[in-house]
């Protein structure tokens, strides 16, 4: 290379390869595929149902007749998983969050209708006590605390119980200290040495969970806030000590969350560790997106796609999100 300004322009013009859609297409470094996208779905229990959630348009949460139905779309589609979460009905959540050791619990019976119908597609569960904790936390309290060790051991029990209905990747997604470790040892123990773990390694205190929180039915339920356990949205170093350790106790791919605002993290993850690297573009940016385009003040598809394309260009192997299968029929039928 040179410094001489005299080969600069003319002789280099940027704009030679960005003047037609061949040449633009030649030249792009990322690409997004159907195969990046996974997508995150609400179960409910009940037949033929399907109930909207205000702050998610175009989200719904679905009895499991309905759910076999969109997830056989998602394999025809090509998406490679999706990732299920459970509204518990108000009368099974405890202090003690007993629903999640259920082997019937509203969970275990979906991840067993998809395997049934649908085999051919990956099934990630959650674990987390949130959605079946009194409290909406995602740990259990003792003494007014989110008792860390105890915590660990419920979170076996619950990742045990999701495995032996069908998992196939596990998802912790709670925060507490040493529960991949802990997890990953009883899988190998119990003989569930093939099943993977997505860890939440670095997921944030955000307040971008809130659609999500509507969407489980624990934002009403939820004391105080989780910044005792999720990370501070201030730290970046943190989050490699987090992923590093992650790696050591076992996890095959990590997760940073929330997704756009976090797209720094995501970029050091991946120059650091290159492991499979995944973002979660949680409900709050889906609620951001959409709440513009019902105005009208966004494009709908390109914006998407483009919030898209952006955790590609920042590392990301795989994104979670509720436009999975929209962006997915797109990407069969490109319109440019
Ligand atoms: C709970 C969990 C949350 C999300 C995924 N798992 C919320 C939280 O931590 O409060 C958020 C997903 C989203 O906002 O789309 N363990």
């Amino acid at each position: 290379m040179t410094n001489d300004m005299a080969f600069a322009y003319p002789n280099i013009r940027m704009r030679r390869h960005r003047q037609n859609a061949w040449v633009r297409a030649m030249v792009r470094e990322n690409s997004l595929s159907a195969s990046d996208l996974i997508w995150p779905l609400f179960v409910i229990e009940g037949d033929n149902k399907r109930d909207p959630i205000k702050s998610m348009p175009g989200v719904e949460r679905l009895s499991i007749d309905l759910l076999v139905r969109e997830v056989t779309k998602a394999r025809d589609l090509g998406l490679p998983a999706i990732a299920l979460f459970p509204n518990t009905p108000d009368d099974k959540r405890d202090d003690a969050a007993s629903e999640a050791f259920n082997p019937d619990n509203l969970i275990c019976r979906a991840v067993r209708a998809i395997k049934n119908e649908v085999p051919d597609i990956g099934i990630i569960c959650d674990v987390a006590l949130d959605p079946y904790t009194s409290h909406g936390h995602d740990g259990l309290l003792i003494d007014e605390q989110i008792d860390n060790d105890e915590t660990v051991e419920a979170l076996i029990r619950q990742s045990l119980n999701q495995v032996e209905a069908g998992c196939d990747i596990l998802a912790p997604s709670d925060m507490m200290d040493h529960r991949i470790g802990a997890i990953r040892q009883a899988l190998e123990q119990q003989g569930h040495e093939n099943t993977l773990i997505m860890s939440y390694a670095a997921k944030y205190a955000s307040a971008f969970y809130g659609p999500f929180r509507d969407a489980v039915g624990s934002s009403g339920t939820l004391k105080g806030d989780k910044r005792t356990y999720q990370m501070d949205p201030a730290n970046s170093d943190e989050a490699i000590r987090e992923v590093e350790l992650d790696i050591e106790e076992g996890a095959d791919m990590v997760m940073v969350k929330p997704g756009m605002p976090y797209l720094d993290i995501v970029s050091r993850i991946k120059e650091e560790f290159q492991v499979p690297t995944f973002a979660y573009q949680v409900s709050g940016e889906y609620a951001m997106i959409m709440a513009a385009v019902q105005k009208d003040w966004l494009d709908h598809e390109t914006v998407m796609m483009e919030s898209l394309m952006s955790f590609k260009r920042a590392g990301c192997d795989g994104i979670l999100t509720y436009f999975a299968l929209e962006a997915a029929k797109i990407l069969q039928n490109p319109t440019s």
